[in-house]
C-alpha cells in the first residue's frame, strides 16, 4: 500500500496531480494576500495593515497555512523542473495542455520562464518582507485608538528595536482605549516601493504572473479531471478575470500607489 502510494506521485501523472494541487493552493493563498494587502490603500499610517501582519503571524492556523505554502512553493518549482527534464527525455509525456484551448498557446509553452521570473520575484520578495519581519531589527509604532470614538488615534513610533521591546508586540484593551503595539512593516513596504527598481521589478513580475495563472489555473483543473462541460465557463472565466486580470492588476497598483501617491 505505502508502496504504491509512493510509486502514484512519483510517476508523470502523480507529479502533475501534486503540481495542480500545490498551484491551486498558492491560487487561493493569492486571493486572500491581495484581500489582507488593500489595507496599504488606507491612509492610516499604516495601522490597519500592521494590525492584518499582527494578526497573521500571531494566529497558530495561519502559521500552520503559512509552512504548507512554502513546502507547496518549493515542491512545485522542483517537479517543474523534473517534468520539463522528463518531458525533454521523452516526449510521450506532456504538461497538460488545455485540449481545445487555442487563446494562449504562448503562456503554456513558456509556464518554465514565467514560472521562474515568479520564483525570483517570491525570493526577493520574502527576502525583503518576509525575513525582514521576522529577523530583521524592525521599528515599532504604537497605535492606541479610543474605542468609543475609533476615529481618534494616537501614532507613536518607538525607538528601533532593542533587545527590551523585541518581544514586546501586542494588542490589548487598556482604559477604554485600544493599544496595538506592533512591529512597523508598513514602513518597510513603504520604502520598498518608494524605489523605482523595485516597482518595475514587481509590476513584470505581475505580468509574468498574468500569464503563468491564466494557464495554470485552467490547466489545474484539467489535470484534476475537474474540467467538465458545466464548470467550464467557469474555469475559463476565473482564470482569465480573476487571476489574469483583476488579481495581477491588484498587486502591481499597491507599488505604483505607494510610489506616486504616497
Ligand atoms: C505587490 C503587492 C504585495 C505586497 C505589498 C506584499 C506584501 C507582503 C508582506 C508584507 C509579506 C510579509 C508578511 C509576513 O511575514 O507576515 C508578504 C509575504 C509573502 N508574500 Fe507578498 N506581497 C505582495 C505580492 C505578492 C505576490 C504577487 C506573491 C506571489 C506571487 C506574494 C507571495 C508572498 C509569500 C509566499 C509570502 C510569505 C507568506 C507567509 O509567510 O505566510 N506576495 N507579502
Amino acid at each position: 500500500m505505502g508502496n504504491h502510494f509512493a510509486k502514484t506521485f512519483s510517476s508523470s501523472l502523480g507529479k502533475k496531480l501534486i503540481m495542480s494541487l500545490t498551484g491551486l493552493f498558492m491560487c487561493l493563498f493569492l486571493v486572500v494576500h491581495l484581500t489582507g494587502n488593500l489595507q496599504l490603500f488606507k491612509d492610516d499610517g499604516g495601522q490597519a495593515f500592521n494590525a492584518y501582519t499582527y494578526f497573521m503571524t500571531h494566529f497558530w492556523a495561519v502559521k500552520i497555512i503559512s509552512y504548507i505554502l512554502y513546502a507547496s512553493i518549493i515542491v512545485h518549482a522542483i517537479y517543474a523542473l523534473v517534468l520539463t527534464l522528463n518531458n525533454k527525455k521523452a516526449r510521450t509525456v506532456g504538461y497538460a495542455v488545455y485540449a481545445g484551448e487555442k487563446s494562449s498557446p504562448w503562456a503554456s509553452r513558456n509556464m518554465g520562464i514565467l514560472g521562474t521570473v515568479l520564483l525570483i520575484f517570491i525570493v526577493v520578495h520574502m527576502s525583503n518582507f518576509w525575513a525582514q519581519y521576522h529577523w530583521g531589527g524592525l521599528p515599532y509604532t504604537r497605535y492606541e485608538t479610543e474605542l468609543q470614538n475609533p476615529e481618534n488615534v494616537t501614532i507613536t513610533e518607538l525607538p528601533v528595536s532593542t533587545t527590551e521591546i523585541m518581544h514586546s508586540e501586542y494588542i490589548d484593551v487598556q482604559n477604554g482605549n485600544q493599544v496595538l503595539i506592533a512591529k512597523d512593516l508598513y514602513k518597510v513596504v513603504y520604502l520598498s516601493f518608494k524605489q523605482w527598481w523595485y516597482v518595475t521589478l514587481y509590476v513584470i513580475a505581475m505580468l509574468a504572473m498574468s500569464f503563468h495563472l491564466v494557464h495554470g489555473f485552467k490547466s489545474g483543473f484539467q489535470t484534476l479531471g475537474l474540467d467538465h462541460k458545466r464548470y467550464l465557463p467557469i474555469i475559463k472565466l476565473l482564470s482569465v478575470w480573476l487571476f489574469g486580470v483583476l488579481i495581477p492588476i491588484g498587486f502591481a497598483l499597491m507599488p505604483l500607489y505607494i510610489f506616486f501617491f504616497k
